[in-house]
Order: structure tokens, then sequence, then C-alpha cells
């Protein structure tokens, strides 16, 4: 038994709150599928215990960790202060969903932007070339994904915040003339052919006030956030005339099935995962 245990890897998904994350049950169906002999749990940290929760664990003999939110941009500075590895996209984003420990240097990744942008070209068909995107937010989740969606050859990345000073340091930050910050009060003139959702106010719980000429005509709306039951910018997004839509299940199971990758290099099938958690949800 002693030695079983000591063969089975560690691993979690941190956050607060965190008692409603599908990551547990998605990293179980991917060992299950893979033969990999790992464990994979849930992390409360406490508003300001994150580091303390991650070296806990860590010391403990755990092998690696997601990151959600509160918490991707203070993992980022942690594997920074750490002395740790970071990926290119990692410090192209500034924030971190994932993280590996053990015998080789500590690691600092991020999956969310190849997660949404394999969702989006894999499983709904939607092509980054050429496109022309707006991304709403700028906030963690806006930051993940954006280095993405232009290494996917976008023709052009129109980010809009309510704050347009975040907007325009997220602009900054990725220096690529195909990104350009745009006024909120302005959105309605960006004609992109695909729309996405990285702001946290389906979340937050206050809601998201667009205009119905943001997605009137448009082929592509696609909200990061995932929901049991379709969100509000999606039901906006289909009365106001966006032909095609889908939430954030898919790229929720394509991060985990990257992460899944970095830390145990094997690359499991995704699509019977994500057509189980859609079914369990229905
Ligand atoms: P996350 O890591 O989820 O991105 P965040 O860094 O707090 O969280 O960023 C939240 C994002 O959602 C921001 O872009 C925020 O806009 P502001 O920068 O103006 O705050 C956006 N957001 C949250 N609630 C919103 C709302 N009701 N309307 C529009 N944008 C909203």
């Amino acid at each position: 038994m002693t030695e079983r245990r000591a063969m089975v890897a560690r691993y979690a998904v941190i956050g607060n709150p965190i008692a409603h994350s599908r990551s547990p049950a998605i990293h179980a169906a991917f060992a299950a599928q893979t033969g990999e002999h790992i464990e994979y749990g849930a992390l409360l940290a406490p508003p300001e215990g994150f580091r303390e929760t991650v070296e806990r664990f860590r010391s403990d003999g755990g092998s690696g960790l997601n990151v959600t939110l509160p918490f991707k941009e203070q993992a980022f500075d942690w594997v920074r202060e750490q002395g740790g590895v970071l990926t290119p996209r990692a410090l192209a984003a500034g924030a971190l969903n994932t993280l590996r420990f053990g015998a080789d240097a500590l690691l600092g990744d991020n999956t969310d932007g190849a997660g949404l942008v394999r969702d989006l070209q894999e499983r709904h068909g939607v092509a980054l070339a050429g496109a022309s995107v707006l991304l709403l937010g700028a906030g963690g989740a806006a930051r993940g994904v954006a280095p993405a969606l232009l290494a996917g050859q976008v023709q052009g990345l129109h980010v809009a915040n309510r704050t347009l000073a975040r907007a325009r340091e997220l602009v900054e930050r990725l220096s690529d003339a195909r990104a350009t910050a745009l006024d909120w009060s302005r959105i309605a003139q960006a004609a992109p052919t695909l729309v996405i959702n990285a702001t946290s106010a389906g979340i937050a719980g206050d809601g998201l006030e667009l205009p119905d000429a943001v997605f009137a005509g448009r082929p592509f709306c696609y909200d990061m956030v995932y929901a049991p039951r379709a969100t509000d910018f999606l039901e906006q997004a289909q009365r106001a005339g966006c032909r095609q839509r889908a939430d954030g299940l898919g790229m929720l199971v394509e991060q985990a099935a990257e992460s899944f990758f970095v830390w145990r290099g094997v690359r499991p099938a995704t699509g019977p995962v994500f057509r189980a958690l859609r079914e369990h949800a229905a």
C-alpha cells in the first residue's frame, strides 16, 4: 500500500472559491483514460494565503497545481521570486494556470490561450487566421488568451474594456500592431468576425451591458465562462443575431489537457470528456 501510494503523483487545483471546480473530475477522467497514476484534488487558499498553501502542498510532495481565480497573477510573481522557469506563453500573459514541481526546476506555464485556440479551431471549426476579433475585458482572463489569439494569425484584435486604461495596458504589453484598444462606448463600431467575452461580469453577478449591435450578424460569439445554463452574454448573442455561439466548457477541458501534457507528457483525448461533462450538466 505504502509503495503504491508513493507511485501516485499528486496534483490539485488551487483557487478561491474552489468547491464547484470541474478540474478534479476532468483530470480523473484523463487519468482513467491514459492509465497515468495520479490523484487530483481541490485546494481552497485563503485570499491572503496563496503562497503558504502552495508551499505546503509542494513540501508535502505534491507534483503540480492548476491555478485559478484569483491567484493567476500571484502565481506568476511567486515563480519569478523562486527563480523558477516561466514558459514564453506564461511570460506573454503575465499570469499562470499551471505549476510543475518535482526533480526539475519549478515551472510556471499558462495553458489557457492554447485551450481557447484549440476549442475554437478544432471543436467549433472557427478559423482564426484572418479573423477580426473583439475581445471584451482586459483582466487576467483576457491577458491569458490574447497572445495565443495573435499567434493564431488573427488579422486584428480589438480589446475593449469598461476601464479603457486597462485595455491600453494590455495592448501595450502585447506590443503587436494588430492589437488595438477600443473605448467601451465605441464597442458597436468594431465589425468583428469573432466576439469573445473575457470579462468576469457573469461570475461577479453584475451584468454586462452591451448594445445588440455588438452581436448582430456576427459569425461567432464565445463566452469564456462556463455555466450549466446559457449565460446572459450568450442569450443576448442569440437574441441579437450572432450566428454561432459557444460557452467555455470546451476551453476548460482543453486547457486541462494541455496542463496534463505539461505534467505527464501524455495528451489525453478531450472529446469524450467534453461530451460527458456536457451531458452531465444537461
Ligand atoms: P479576471 O482574472 O477574471 O479577468 P479581473 O482581472 O478582475 O478578473 O478582470 C475582470 C474583467 O472583467 C475586467 O476587464 C473588468 O473590467 P474593468 O477593468 O473595467 O473592471 C471586467 N468586468 C467586470 N464586470 C464588468 C461589467 N459589469 N461590465 C463590463 N466589464 C466588466
